[in-house]
């Protein structure tokens, strides 16, 4: 093969980028390689709810459609992202009543799932849920207001409006066997025997030579639920510049995760999450840190590229 989609598709897995909208519209050159090199998309933003419900019942959809119609066109499926999170979620929601914001809620996924149901294929139902600190809940606003309830409620909603969409909770710093993955485990268990959980999203927002070794025995114990496992959003961060050693060191990276999911039957696919080094999130957010994706920003091709391909 000599796409990463021809050799997703031959394995039967997602091969998925998540897309900016703006890119998308602007620019035939990503379009392209977004169209032949990959067999799954993910909104990057457009889906999330400060993008969709910006204000109470008004709903903006341009985007997310745009988003979903290019993957019709190019026959690639949708993971959809997020209902439920602690971030790009508008003020007015965080501050209402318990009661008041489980009928937003409920309200929010249930137009949100209707409007895509049969086009796109699986959620992150919730997002983030679990802190960085022994594995405790999340003290977010959802917590505060509705109590730990809040993840219950989110997916018995998103179940009813698409019955048919894979339902997945989805996190960071879950890759490893560690207390973070140890309560995600526990929250996961008790969504199975409601019938109301189908994956676990690893994020693997990794950094470059800390692919954890627990990670595929981590990844089996969900699998041993019955579930399916995902890889979600991954990038592997260098501390810049990026040397060609350490450029060489990331292609490595990339090849150990992806063989995981790659000989690993019920992991659905990996997700890089965005296209060229330069369009990634990284920079912005871990100073000094970036290159962390598949292409330049000339859409040449890394070795971390090769390396996928090898890899699927
Ligand atoms: C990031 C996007 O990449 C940025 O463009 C945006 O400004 C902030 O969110 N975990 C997630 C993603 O679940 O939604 C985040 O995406 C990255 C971390």
């Amino acid at each position: 093969q000599t796409t990463l989609r021809g050799a997703a598709d031959e394995l039967g897995k997602d091969i998925g980028v998540a897309v900016s909208y703006d890119q998308l519209q602007n620019n035939a050159t990503y379009r392209n390689i977004v169209a032949t090199e990959f067999n799954s998309l993910t909104a990057e933003n457009a889906m999330k709810w400060d993008a969709t419900e910006p204000s109470d019942g008004q709903y903006t959809f341009t985007q997310a459609d745009a988003i979903v119609n290019f993957a019709e066109d190019n026959d690639q499926t949708v993971h959809g992202h997020t209902f439920v999170w602690h971030q790009q979620t508008p003020q007015w929601v965080q501050n209402l009543s318990g009661t008041a914001m489980q009928a937003a809620m409920v309200e929010h996924i249930n137009t949100v799932a209707n409007r895509y149901e049969g086009r796109v294929d699986s959620w992150d139902v919730v997002n983030e849920v679990v802190s960085d600190s022994n594995g405790a809940m999340r003290d977010s606003f959802w917590l505060r207001a509705m109590g730990e309830g809040y993840i219950t409620t989110a997916f018995q909603t998103a179940r009813a409006a698409d019955p048919n969409a894979d339902l997945y909770i989805n996190d960071y710093s879950i890759e490893a066997d560690n207390a973070k993955s140890d309560r995600i485990y526990t929250i996961a268990q008790g969504l199975v025997n409601q019938n109301l959980l189908d994956g676990v999203g690893f994020q693997s927002h990794l950094i470059l030579g800390q692919v954890p070794s627990t990670m595929e025995s981590n990844l089996q114990r969900f699998v041993d639920l019955g579930l399916k496992v995902r890889i979600t959003e991954l990038d592997i961060r260098i501390t810049m510049p990026a040397d060609s050693s350490e450029l060489a060191r990331q292609a490595q990276d990339y090849e150990r995760v992806v063989s995981l999911c790659a000989e690993l039957a019920d992991c659905s696919g990996v997700t890089v999450w965005g296209l060229r080094d330069g369009d990634s999130w990284v920079p912005g957010v871990f100073p000094g840190e970036g290159a962390p994706l598949l292409y330049n920003d000339d859409f040449s091709k890394k070795s971390a590229y090769d390396s996928v391909l090898d890899a699927l």
